[in-house]
């Protein structure tokens, strides 16, 4: 039994659930932290959190190269199909669903979401995957919102939180959601993209493990961790 991750720089994942590659919202292509081209990855599924192009990024792509089947809101997998992608799987907030790898719930999200080209994405979702054992919440992107203390009753595992401000939560509210989710770890995400969303980590990471229960892990773009 194992669950890898490996972090491609802003919410980009790939996930190595004994040995089934799960990308979520894939976004390397315009991603001046992403390590690696979008060429190079492998993926038998790919869960996008919402429709905004730093985290749809190279899905389009991706799948119609490795046939990865595309998890989605409706919104989200009708846009899909009509740029021809149709091995899609329709997840709407609640909707918890098990795949082969795990099961998957889309939870809400505080967060719009519009494709590039201004089609509407409907409900900007978080998710929990329950695999190997471990309930890992990704976040998406959010502000703070008061059901985070309902998620924390899920017993979460690992928590991958936006840090970066202005977009999504900024370090203090990501904090005040540890405080509620009481992850024992949390993996800040979101941050160092753009000089819109530069943040000190290491600061914040310090602040983490002095100021609540759970352990921050920090690591760089293309680095890899396992829970
Ligand atoms: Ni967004
Ligand atoms: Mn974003």
């Amino acid at each position: 039994m194992s669950l890898k991750l490996t972090w491609y720089g802003h919410s980009a994942f790939g996930l190595d659930i004994d040995g089934t590659n799960i990308l979520i919202d894939p976004f390397l292509t315009n991603n001046p932290l992403a390590p690696v081209s979008a060429d190079t990855l492998e993926a038998s599924y790919i869960m996008l959190t919402h429709a905004h192009g730093d985290h749809l990024g190279d899905t389009v792509a991706i799948a119609q190269r490795t046939k990865a089947t595309v998890i989605g809101n409706v919104e989200v997998t009708n846009w899909l199909g009509k740029q021809g992608i149709q091995n899609v799987h329709v997840l709407s907030l609640g909707d918890g669903f098990t795949f082969p790898f795990g099961q998957v719930t889309y939870v809400k999200a505080e967060h719009g979401s519009a494709f590039p080209d201004g089609t509407d994405g409907g409900q900007a979702c978080g998710i929990i995957l329950e695999a190997q054992d471990k309930r890992i919440y990704f976040a998406g992107d959010t502000a703070l919102f008061p059901e985070m203390k309902l998620i924390g009753e899920r017993k979460i595992d690992l928590a991958c939180l936006p840090i970066g401000g202005h977009f999504t939560m900024g370090p203090d509210d990501a904090l005040t959601a540890i405080d509620w989710i009481h992850p024992q770890v949390v993996f800040p995400i979101h941050y160092n993209t753009f000089p819109d969303i530069y943040q000190d980590v290491a600061a914040w990471a310090r602040r983490v493990n002095n100021e609540t229960s759970a352990q921050a892990i920090v690591v760089d773009p293309g680095s890899s961790f396992s829970v």
